[in-house]
């Protein structure tokens, strides 16, 4: 059996305008899904997990491999299918499998966790198949998935995943920035489920009816990024908090921001949080605030806001694989 795990991932700067070339300062955070794989003696894919119930498909081998789906909802495990289908493709091999899925991050909560299973997916089913893909090979293939399932996206997610740690990230290039020194942070989710693909095709829409503006927003949402590393760099965390609450503003100004993540931003920020916005595709999902030393009234007051607060440790490794 092998198994495959990776990280969700916070936004510190720069979602949303990643996926136009703009640079994002992302981190892993230590929650995880784990993905185990054992080869079967036929050409059957049996997926189960807890959370999302079971699939049951079969390998259709080809130029282009492909899982038949003979039952369960294809829908819910769409990153799983289409990361099994394009490792087949890629190693030249397929094979029958028994897949069980568990995951830690919470899922459609904008911390990235089609990201993780992405990855993971393409890690276990590359071992599974005896072939050594390099960590960049497992970024491009997991990247490939969620070009495929949801038409546009960034690298952001998968390559956290893949690296894990505190990533600067631009187009295809991507930094690991080491000198991070350690910064506290509570993260609340809404409970509201959120879409990344429909906020994305939102911004799209907004770009496509006011070209000069929302590039304008972008430019100013790279700009955050990179003044805002040097400022965590500096643990300057005051200045780091004020940029993420303009960098909260330019997301409100992209429509992706919501009442319920406003109303979690608002009270963390009344509790003394240095700087508060939402992480990942908005519209529902989670909110991050730059804490300082008031966790814990932030933690309460989250709460009090009808928001579920997480304390998370940063920086944690990437994709871990085992036999
Ligand atoms: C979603 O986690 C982050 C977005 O920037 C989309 C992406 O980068 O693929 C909204």
């Amino acid at each position: 059996m092998i198994t495959a795990s990776s990280p969700g991932a916070i936004f510190f700067f720069g979602e949303h305008a990643v996926v136009y070339g703009y640079p994002a300062l992302i981190t892993a955070v230590d929650r995880r899904v784990v993905v185990s794989e054992r080869k079967r003696g036929d050409d059957r894919v049996e997926v189960f997990s807890k959370k999302l119930g079971s699939l049951s498909g079969r390998v259709k081998i080809g130029k282009k491999p492909v899982i038949r789906i003979l039952r369960g909802d294809p829908q819910k495990f769409a990153y799983l299918i289409k990361a099994l289908e394009l490792t087949f493709a890629e190693v030249g091999r397929s094979c029958g499998l028994n897949i069980e899925v568990s995951s830690d991050i919470p899922m459609g909560s904008g911390l990235s966790s089609s990201s993780a299973v992405s990855v993971a997916t393409v890690a276990a089913t590359a071992r599974v198949l005896n072939e050594e893909l390099s960590l960049s090979e497992v970024t491009e293939l997991a990247f490939k998935t969620e070009l495929e399932v949801q038409s546009i996206a960034s690298r952001a997610g998968v390559a956290v995943a893949t690296y894990g740690g505190f990533l600067w990230l631009r187009h295809n290039k991507i930094k690991r920035l080491n000198k991070i020194p350690q910064v506290k942070v509570v993260v609340g989710n809404t409970n509201v489920p959120c879409s990344t693909s429909s906020m994305v095709r939102k911004v799209r829409q907004l770009k496509e009816d006011h070209p000069s503006a929302v590039e304008c927003i972008f430019r100013l949402i790279g700009t955050l990024t990179e003044v805002g590393i040097e400022s965590i760099k500096k643990r300057d965390f005051e200045r780091t908090g004020k940029l993420m609450d303009i960098n909260q503003a330019c997301l409100s100004a992209l429509g992706v921001s919501s009442p319920e993540l406003e109303r979690l931003i608002g009270a963390a920020r009344s509790a003394g949080a240095l700087g508060a916005k939402l992480t990942g595709g908005g519209g529902g999902g989670c909110m991050v605030a730059l804490v300082g030393d008031r966790s814990q009234s932030v933690v309460k007051a989250v709460r009090a806001a009808g928001g579920l607060p997480m304390l998370m440790v940063l920086g944690v490794q990437g994709l871990k694989t085992k036999n």
